[in-house]
């Protein structure tokens, strides 16, 4: 399976260049939102997330819900402009300057790419992710 330009075939590839590239940031936003799904979890509610981009903390979200819960436990529900980044014309400079910054540097987000990703064979379940229409 390929995902923009992201090959399944080479996940181990990848995983390793997340770890060698990565500042330790990255694995700190991992441990944060890890401690902040532990607080959720026995609660009642959904995930909501305002701001997908390409999906990579949304899919964290519903692998920790696997991890934690179930995959049917809650509902896990991305908001996102799926295209450039909106920026309202009343916007700072320095606001301007961050998405040119943040564009330039990742491309736009997924405008109607659909996610899939099956689970682990140890793990029954598949969950598919796309836009809403
Ligand atoms: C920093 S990225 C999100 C990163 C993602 N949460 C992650 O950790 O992988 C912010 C996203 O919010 C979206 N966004 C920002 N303002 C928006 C708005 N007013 N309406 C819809 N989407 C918006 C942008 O297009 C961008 O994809």
């Amino acid at each position: 399976m390929d995902i923009r330009g992201l090959s399944s075939d080479a996940v181990w590839d990848h995983e390793n260049a997340f770890y060698w590239f990565s500042p330790p940031s990255r694995i700190a936003k991992q441990l944060a939102h890890w401690e902040l799904y532990k607080r959720i979890v026995g609660l009642p509610g959904h995930v909501v997330e305002l701001g997908v981009y390409k999906a990579a903390s949304l899919i964290r979200w519903c692998t920790f819900r696997e991890m934690l819960e179930n995959a049917h436990a809650r509902k896990v529900i991305g908001f996102d402009a799926f295209g450039a980044f909106p920026v309202a014309g009343d916007a700072r400079p320095e606001d301007v300057d961050f998405v040119k910054r943040f564009e330039a540097a990742g491309a736009t987000a997924c405008r109607g790419t659909k996610w899939r990703r099956s689970s682990p064979p140890s793990v029954s379940t598949t969950w598919t992710l796309r836009p809403a229409t």
